[in-house]
């Protein structure tokens, strides 16, 4: 079965953006690439065998806070529609859609595999649950979100961290001017913890957060005609302690040139230089409090797991002044 989703990503706009993205950071000083473009259908199914690694704790730390926690979620929101952003394969939300039995559930994602494959999981657990899968840019896209009364906005998996600071502030203010004053935020943030076990659930033994960091690469020669030798680049994640965020990179193993024919781009590689390939911001309590809060919303609930390792916020959109 195929279930019908509202798509506001064309693959036209999608590749003049991969185009726009690509020119922008390869030339820059020093190189980046922005995070979205990992989630092709590979990068989508990657990025949930990471959430499954013994090192990736984040996933299992969450899923914990929500076991205990969906009733208390339910009780206080009383929401009859959950809107879940960068919904991935929605695992972890049949706990908030047990607990709430919403009306209906709007999943917004970049990935079209995820939000179908989600889909029609779902359709089988909750066979009565209207499904609205929105294929969007939640830093684009989130005027396009229904706005019956009584919503919860989810954001889970601490994809904010993905965020820069200022990226952050933005998102959170264009997710505020969305909502009416007392619809809720359910915000998922990781914590400020020990640097050895940040790295270590960045960069798994097995290889595989190594594999999704350099599917960006393949998604470039897929979609613009690049010449990456994938296997000349080597994974790296490394912790900013001022900044406290993990950082990724793309390290290249020699000195490489790659051509890029869909934008007419010739990019140089000096032996051992990167390319930076996303940051996952992490938090602390005071600062989650304040950022929310700077955004238009109070946060009235701070849930971690038992170790102390993610936090779960509620947060309710205040009235505007
Ligand atoms: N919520 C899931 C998945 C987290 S991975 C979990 O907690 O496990 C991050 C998800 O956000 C991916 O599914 C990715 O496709 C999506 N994503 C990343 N950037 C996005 C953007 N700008 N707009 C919409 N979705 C985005
Ligand atoms: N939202 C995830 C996180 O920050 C994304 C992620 C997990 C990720 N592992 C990664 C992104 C490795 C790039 C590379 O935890």
């Amino acid at each position: 079965m195929t279930i019908p989703l509202e798509v506001h990503l064309d693959a036209e706009t999608q590749e003049s953006a991969l185009r726009a993205d690509v020119v922008a950071g390869l030339t820059d000083t020093p190189k980046w690439l922005p995070p979205k473009w990992f989630y092709d259908a590979r990068g989508s199914e990657l990025f949930e065998r990471i959430t499954e690694l013994p090192e990736y704790y984040p996933t299992r730390a969450e899923r914990t806070i929500l076991a205990e926690h969906a009733g208390d979620i339910a009780r206080i929101t009383g929401a009859r529609t959950l809107i879940e952003l960068g919904s991935g394969y929605s695992t972890k939300t049949r706990l908030l859609l047990d607990a709430l039995r919403p009306a209906s559930f709007v999943p917004m994602d970049v990935s079209p595999t995820a939000l179908e494959a989600a889909a029609a999981h779902l359709a089988v657990d909750f066979p009565d649950l209207p499904v609205h899968g929105i294929v969007g840019d939640i830093t684009r896209h989130l005027g396009f979100l229904p706005a019956p009364a009584g919503r919860l906005v989810a954001f889970l998996g601490g994809t904010i961290g993905n965020f820069t600071p200022a990226e952050r502030a933005r998102f959170l203010t264009d997710v505020r001017a969305v909502l009416q004053p007392g619809e809720h935020l359910l915000l998922g943030t990781d914590l400020v913890k020990s640097p050895r076990m940040l790295v270590r659930a960045y960069d798994d033994a097995s290889g595989v957060t190594a594999e999704f960091d350099k599917n960006v690469l393949r998604v470039l020669n897929h979609h613009l005609q690049a010449d990456f030798d994938v296997d000349g680049f080597a994974h790296v994640a490394l912790w900013d302690a001022d900044h406290e965020w993990i950082e990724m990179r793309l390290r290249a193993r020699w000195p490489m040139r790659v051509t890029i024919p869909a934008v007419d781009l010739v990019v140089e590689f000096a032996s051992g230089e990167e390319i930076r390939t996303e940051i996952s911001a992490k938090f602390r309590r005071e600062g989650v409090a304040k950022e929310l809060s700077e955004a238009g919303f109070t946060l009235d609930h701070w849930w971690t797991d038992p170790d102390g390792r993610f936090a779960l916020s509620l947060a309710r959109a205040t009235p505007s002044r």
